[in-house]
Parts: structure tokens; C-alpha cells; sequence
């Protein structure tokens, strides 16, 4: 017998705690054993819900109690997740999690402080919601040299720009939704200005080349300045505008993540992921690249990953997985995005098509419906960003916006 405890009972501690008793038959099979749960942890009161006689507020309770070796924290945040996970592991009791936010920046040093007390750090539900992501990118895709990782890893934010496309709603008005929905997270500045996206970015670069990648490392933009005039113009190039979190190797051996709004193009399967759901395209040298698809966030998703990491636990009680990165302590293989070549789509206004050969040379023009005479877009040829930063600033009009295009290997 193995006695769960969850830590938090918010959305996802509580989808955690309605999906294990739902499917607590089949669970059980899974693990092999007994497991039931013991403890949940929340500093609210939850009058009358049937679990109230399982509800602690005290950390000790759980960490004093022999009886519990699992735990899932769902409560996110690093203060105290960190602290609370940190004992647990100490005490050789494993711990799941969703938390992006821990796993990117603690993760290296929680993940060793499992591997010394013979337990598991895992952490399945702390990027792509339901997708499995983190186990495949250890094991099924192990052969592989992963040469590059691009993906649309928030939810929210591909929810308000699907509403913001396909419905007219405004920025504001979806973000409520998503919220209502339980998709946002407690401060939503995480998900619109990129963060979220980011930690996620992070922790599949982290998994996949080996070294821990800090968020602060990152170059990082989020959905803010998107207007509904890129996505017609994006739409009329052909693709969409998604904000896409990504890793490539460099000819260098350095490696470039990087999160920002992108054009994607209508012939990469990204483009069509909608509302939700994330998707992400995993590029190796054996496989050519694979997509994984499904609910990025959202109550029920995002416990199926904490539970499949549940039963996991429960059957390697007393070994430590190798899914684990050494900790870094520079970030001098990570490549500066700046000496990247990239092509952008440019919006102007007032701008002369003579400044833009001027700057530019040849680009591709766009149109939309309703575009005002003083407006030009067009798409530049690739060159390195600080070349465009420079070749930018000799147009004759006002810059309304820049965005990046995503090629087809991210
Ligand atoms: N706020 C996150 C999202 C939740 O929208 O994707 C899932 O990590």
C-alpha cells in the first residue's frame, strides 16, 4: 500500500484528487499495488467537500508520515513548492508536479536531490497540459540527436488569439474566458507576456541537450503587441500568428531557445493548432520530426499527466530515473538570438516603397481587407536580426509592428 498527498487543491489538485477516485480500480491495476490518498494540502477551508477529512495545512503532517511515498504538487509557484518538494524528496518520498515555474528554475538541483535519496522528481504535467512530452523525449525518442524543439506550449494565449481570428473577440474578453475556464494562470501576465511559454521551453531544452537552461537566459516575448491587423495580414501570407517557444542546435554546438509571436506558414502543422491545445514538433536525426498534440491546460488534462506520474512513482518505489540534466553554471551554450537568421514581416505606416527597397531590396508585399493607403506590410528577406534591427530603422514611416517568421524546422 502507498499513500498519496497532494499538495494544493486548486484546479488541478483537485482534477488530481476527482480523476484518482474516478479511476481508482484501473489506477490501482496500473501501479501494481494498493495506493489511496491520504493527505491533502491546502491553507483554505473546503466546509463540506467530501474529502475535508483528508485536508491539512501543516507540511509536517505529510512529511512525518512514513506511510505517504507519493506526492503531487499542483500548487505552483517556487515559494514555498520548493521548500515543501526539497523535504519531501529528502525524506526518500517521491514527488510529481505541474509546476513549470519550479521545474525551470530548481529543476537541476531537485532532480539531484531525488537521485541521492533513491526516489523520483517527475514532472510529465509541467509542459503540454495532456500531451505526453517529457517521458517520450526521454525514452522513445533516447535515440536520437534532438537537433530542434518548436512548439505552441501555452494555452491561453492560443486561446485568445484563435478568438481573436475566428471570432472578432477582443484580447481582453478572451483572456476572461480563459481564465473562467481555469486555463490562465493566477497572475496572467505569465502567459500573455510569454513566461509560462518560456519555463516550458526551458525544461524541454534542459531535458533534451543535457544542461539546465535558466528562463533568465531566454530571450522571451509574449502576445501583447500582436494587433488583429498582423493575424489578417498573416492570413492573407498564408499561416497564422502563434507565439511559439523553441530550441535549435547550432552549427556551433551552442544551442538557441527562444519564445516570440511568429508567422507560421499554412504547410506546417502548427498553424492549425487551435484554441487550447498545444502542439509540438520534436526534430531529430533519425526521425525527421513528430508532432505531439492535445489539451495544453485545463483541469482534467493537465491530472491525467499528474496521475499517469502517480502510477509511474508507485511502480519504481525504491530506484531513481535517469530522466535528469546536470546543472549549469553559465549560459555560455546558449546562442545569442540576435546572430540568428531570421525573415520578418513588417507593418508600416507613411512608409515610402523606395525606403523599403532602400532597406530591404526585394520583399514580399501583403494586403488585407480594409488596409488604410498609408499602410505598407511586407515580409524582408532572411538575415541576421541585428541586421534587420540596423536595415529597420533607415524606413521613412512609423514602425507599427515586426513580426518574426517561423521556418518549417522552428
Ligand atoms: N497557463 C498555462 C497555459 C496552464 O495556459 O498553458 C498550463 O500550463
Amino acid at each position: 500500500m502507498a499513500k498519496i498527498a497532494v499538495l494544493g487543491y486548486g484546479v488541478v489538485g483537485s482534477g488530481t484528487v476527482e480523476l484518482f477516485y474516478k479511476n481508482k480500480e484501473s489506477i490501482i491495476k496500473k501501479a501494481g499495488k494498493e495506493l489511496d490518498i491520504k493527505y491533502i494540502l491546502d491553507i483554505r477551508d473546503f466546509p463540506g467537500n467530501p474529502y475535508e477529512s483528508k485536508l491539512t495545512k501543516s507540511i509536517d503532517d505529510i512529511w512525518n508520515d512514513d506511510e505517504v511515498t507519493l506526492v503531487a504538487e499542483v500548487m505552483g509557484g517556487v515559494n514555498p513548492a520548493f521548500d515543501f518538494v526539497k523535504g519531501c524528496l529528502e525524506r526518500g518520498k517521491s514527488v510529481v508536479t505541474s509546476n513549470k515555474e519550479l521545474v525551470a528554475k530548481k529543476g537541476a538541483e531537485l532532480l539531484k536531490i531525488a537521485e541521492r535519496n533513491g526516489c523520483n522528481f517527475l514532472f510529465e504535467a509541467s509542459t503540454g497540459g495532456a500531451i505526453p512530452i517529457i517521458r517520450p523525449l526521454h525514452q522513445c525518442l533516447a535515440a536520437n540527436t534532438i537537433t530542434g524543439i518548436a512548439g505552441i506550449l501555452n494555452g491561453t494565449t492560443n486561446f485568445i488569439l484563435t478568438k481573436m481570428v475566428d471570432e472578432q473577440m477582443d484580447f481582453g474578453e478572451a483572456l476572461k474566458i480563459a481564465q473562467q475556464l481555469g486555463y490562465a494562470e493566477k497572475d496572467p501576465t505569465a502567459d500573455i507576456e510569454g513566461h509560462d511559454a518560456c519555463r516550458k521551453i526551458c525544461i524541454l531544452s534542459s531535458l533534451a541537450f543535457g544542461k539546465h537552461v535558466y528562463p533568465d537566459w531566454v530571450h522571451c516575448e509574449g502576445i501583447t503587441r500582436i494587433t488583429p491587423e498582423d493575424a489578417l495580414y498573416a492570413e492573407s501570407w498564408g499561416g497564422a500568428v502563434k507565439l511559439i517557444g523553441s530550441v535549435k542546435r547550432m552549427e556551433d554546438g551552442k544551442i538557441l531557445p527562444i519564445v516570440r509571436p511568429a508567422f507560421v506558414c499554412s504547410a506546417n502543422q502548427l498553424s492549425h493548432v487551435s484554441d487550447v491545445f498545444n502542439g509540438i514538433m520534436v526534430y531529430g536525426d533519425a526521425i525527421d520530426q513528430v508532432m505531439f498534440y492535445g489539451r495544453g491546460a485545463g483541469k482534467l488534462p493537465t491530472a491525467s499527466a499528474i496521475v499517469a506520474d502517480i502510477i509511474d512513482a508507485a511502480k519504481m518505489n525504491g530506484t531513481s530515473v535517469s530522466q535528469r540534466w546536470e546543472d549549469s553554471s553559465d549560459n555560455s551554450f546558449i546562442a545569442d538570438y540576435k546572430d540568428d537568421v531570421v525573415s520578418f514581416y513588417v507593418r508600416a505606416d507613411g512608409a515610402s516603397k523606395e525606403s523599403v527597397a532602400k532597406a530591404f531590396g526585394d520583399v514580399e508585399y501583403l494586403s488585407r481587407e480594409n488596409q488604410p493607403e498609408s499602410e505598407l506590410a511586407f515580409v524582408a528577406p532572411e538575415m541576421a536580426e541585428r541586421d534587420f534591427d540596423a536595415k529597420l530603422k533607415l524606413l521613412d514611416g512609423k514602425v507599427l509592428g515586426a513580426v518574426r517568421i517561423l521556418n518549417l524546422e522552428g
